[in-house]
């Protein structure tokens, strides 16, 4: 197990100081933050390194060609893909999401043919499916969510059907931290032929995720989330998938040959990288990514879990009439989010309370409104953890909740 205090010092970010206080971030469900490790080898890579890639046979290009490639094998080692080129390099999850939903569901699905997602989907794995159904007539067809706030799966069995042609959905809920099995949706969608797109934005940086073990069609997620830079995301598809579709993004790095008549697609995954990447981003996810394989997926996982079982326990003992949660109780199925309201209180009002008090959450809807209509929320207040959060993190949230709690009496 890693000892987070020792962790924390390799993040530059934790020497600055909110409103003279020392900061408590527990923002990591919209970003997280990055190490020295990762900050140098971006700094490394512009200094000594700097070329475009894929395009020049002089020194610097084919150095940071190698850089590149080598970023997509360690990328495909943290998820367990079976080579590297399942691996494509583009800007975010979102963007990833309508890779497949442009690529894919537009070549793939017809009028008759279901789409099947979950109601805790956030925006970016709901609307581009949204908008494939309208281009071709695909039906939409929603999965919900039980009391316990865990996903229904006897609703999800029943909207499954020959008809069933891709199932979206989260591997964790960005709001609940619902972790769906994933693995059960797999062999239910392919039982029937379906493909199975998951969302693993809040899940890859945070438990170890192997896309063989899923047997997963589609996973995205995105740098920032797992101590990475900004700006780039992540899509692995397998082979077989990724091969037969053609790009809906294309340009310049996508080709192997064009004539005025036809195009000849690039090898997987240049043909789905279209234009310059981001190599500097992808040399420095490929450091984050080595960060977390060193501290071991498994630690990381159980790291949050501790810190999670840890808040819960407080919330309930000490705040039970105070702050209402909002997601499981059982830690198996639970990740390291909170989200929560406090009775007489708007949401944005305590986001901005805990602010005062050094203390980084985030509050709204967070991308995922019908999940919040479906609550019957206007908004909820989300504290999120990661690596370098330590039980001190969560025992400043808890004071500062009963110090709001005081204003009330
Ligand atoms: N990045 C969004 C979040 O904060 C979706 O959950």
């Amino acid at each position: 197990m890693f000892d987070p205090y020792t962790i924390k010092e390799d993040f530059p970010i934790f020497s600055i100081k909110v409103y003279d206080k020392p900061l408590v971030y527990l923002d990591n469900a919209a970003t997280s933050h990055r190490p020295k490790q990762v900050i140098e080898a971006i700094r490394r890579f512009y200094e000594e390194f700097n070329a475009n890639v894929e395009r020049g046979l002089h020194y610097l290009s084919q150095k940071a060609s190698e850089m590149y490639e080598d970023a997509h094998k360690t990328i495909a080692k943290f998820i367990g893909a079976r080579s590297w080129n399942e691996v494509v390099l583009t800007y975010n999850t979102t963007y990833a999401l309508n890779i497949v939903a442009l690529s894919w569901g537009l070549n793939n699905l017809k009028e008759g043919d279901e789409i099947v997602l979950t109601i805790m989907e956030h925006h970016s794995n709901m609307l581009p499916w949204r908008f494939i159904a309208k281009k071709t007539g695909a039906k939409i067809k929603y999965v919900t969510i039980k009391k316990d706030y865990t996903l229904d799966y006897g609703d999800l069995e029943s909207k499954i059907s020959e008809k069933t042609k891709v199932i979206a959905i989260a591997q964790m809920s960005n709001v609940l931290g619902t972790i769906n099995n994933i693995k059960y949706v797999t062999k239910l969608a392919h039982k029937v032929g379906a493909i199975v797109v998951v969302d693993g934005a809040q899940s890859v940086p945070h438990i170890p995720v192997n896309v063989k073990e899923l047997d997963v069609d589609f996973l995205a997620f995105s740098s920032h989330k797992m101590l990475g830079p900004t700006g780039l995301g992540v899509l692995y598809g397998k082979k077989e998938l990724l091969e037969e579709i053609s790009p809906a993004i294309s340009g310049g790095g996508t080709i192997r040959d064009v004539t005025l008549k036809e195009v000849i697609w690039a090898h997987i995954p240049e043909k789905l990288e279209a234009g310059t990447p981001h190599i500097a981003g992808a040399i420095g996810l490929a450091e984050a990514a080595k960060y977390l394989m060193k501290l071991g997926m498994d630690n990381v996982r159980r790291h949050e879990r501790e810190l999670t079982e840890y808040a819960l326990k407080l919330l309930k003992e000490e705040l039970e009439d105070f702050v209402i949660h909002y997601g499981p109780t059982k830690l198996n199925v639970k990740g390291g989010i909170i989200a929560f309201n406090v009775k007489g209180y708007d949401h944005h009002a305590v986001a901005a309370f805990l602010d005062t008090e050094g203390i980084a959450v985030r509050s709204g809807m967070h991308c995922a409104h019908p999940l919040h209509h479906h609550l019957g929320l206007k908004g909820t207040v989300r504290a999120s953890f990661y690596i370098y959060n330590v039980k001190e993190d969560v025992d400043t949230l808890i004071e500062a909740l009963k110090k709001l709690k005081r204003f009330k009496q």
